[in-house]
């Protein structure tokens, strides 16, 4: 290995300093959030050979049947932060409300609260096919010393103070950004260290790919439509290529490096879409946004859509700033 890489554990110390609000304690929680992200990764790696495929048996709150290892890595997250009592407050797409962590050492005090999606492409993982987590962290509004409100869950999206996924492919990075920038980090599994190996990563302005599952199109909007018919046109770079895994992280992570879009739309039987603004759309929407790409639920900014309800829902059109915009043009064109 090349011996200039560095690792995240010195890339979270050696940057700590242009965070504004610097007290160390972000850092010891990205910090916990690796440490739980290789745990993970090892359960997933070995996850044909235990009995941890398959469904659990129950559903969430969002009447979605959960998978075992949904179950296990939102644990395994959920004791990483509430063990070290460094957050004051979690919720999370397999959790009915927040929970609020109490403790021996005034965790009330701590400033921070996460809300994750402890296994992103849930229904991939039996199939061998990569899987993610999405994690987004803000600042908590209500005042410390007392118990987390669920206000502190229910702010927008542009007041992240970090975000994240960890994508559990081929090789499993650690993607993330505190608002100067994504940086991505490969874990050498023989040594259980992430490395810094996708310093600053960029969006390509424009790009070839878009990724929407195409099934639903009976149901999609007009607009969505008629992107997909833009997409599919043979004039100047077009047709662009279509890929789709059915994992956010991993289809965001692969346009990101090379260049696309990725849609999920509202539908004439899922009104407001799929995937869920605090856990999904807006760490990812803040990504991108970090990447010099765009984020838009097809009309407006992701980040500027205030959040009434934890488990709500949004559409997203997310990635190259070029493509956004386009499919935002057909979006407005057609708006009824
Ligand atoms: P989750 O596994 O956390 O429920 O998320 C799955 C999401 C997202 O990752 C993926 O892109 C999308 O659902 C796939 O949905 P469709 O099967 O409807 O395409
Ligand atoms: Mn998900
Ligand atoms: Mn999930």
């Amino acid at each position: 290995m090349n011996k200039n890489y560095i690792t995240l554990g010195e890339f979270i110390i050696n940057n700590q300093s242009d965070f504004k609000y610097s007290s160390g304690e972000l850092s010891r929680l990205i910090n916990s959030i690796r440490l739980a992200a290789k745990t993970v990764n090892h359960e997933i790696n070995k996850a044909g050979l235990v009995d941890i495929l398959g469904a659990a048996g129950d559903t969430n709150v969002q009447g979605e049947d959960q998978q075992k290892l949904d179950v296990y890595a939102n644990d395994v997250f959920k004791s990483a932060l509430i063990n070290r009592e460094i957050v004051c407050g979690i919720t999370s797409e397999e959790e009915d409300d927040f929970i609020t962590i109490e403790g021996k050492y005034n965790a009330h005090d701590n400033k921070y609260v996460v809300l994750i999606d402890p296994l992103d492409g849930s229904s991939n993982i039996d199939v061998n096919e990569s899987v993610g987590t999405i994690f987004s962290i803000y600042r908590r509004t209500t005042p410390p010393g007392m118990p987390v409100k669920k206000e502190d869950f229910l702010q927008k999206g542009n007041e992240q103070v970090a975000a994240g996924y960890i994508v559990y492919g081929t090789s499993t990075m650690l993607v993330y950004t505190t608002g100067n920038g994504v940086n991505g980090f490969t874990l050498n599994p023989a040594i259980g260290s992430f490395y810094l190996s996708h310093p600053n990563m960029k969006f390509p302005e424009n790009g070839n790919i878009f990724s929407l599952n195409q099934g639903n199109y009976a149901h999609f909007p007009q607009g969505v439509k008629d992107y997909i018919k833009y997409c599919q046109e043979e004039k100047d770079d077009r047709p662009y290529a279509y890929r789709y895994i059915g994992s956010m992280v991993s289809d965001f992570h692969r346009n990101m490096i090379k260049g696309g879009i990725y849609i999920y739309p509202t539908s004439s039987n899922a009104p407001n879409g799929k995937l869920r603004l605090l856990y999904e759309c807006n760490p990812i929407a803040f990504l991108t946004e970090q990447a010099g790409g765009k984020a838009s639920d097809g009309f407006k900014r992701i980040m500027d859509i205030q959040p009434s309800e934890l488990h709500e829902r949004a559409p997203i059109f997310c990635g190259s700033t070029k493509m956004v915009e386009k499919a935002e043009f057909f979006m407005q064109k057609n708006k009824g």
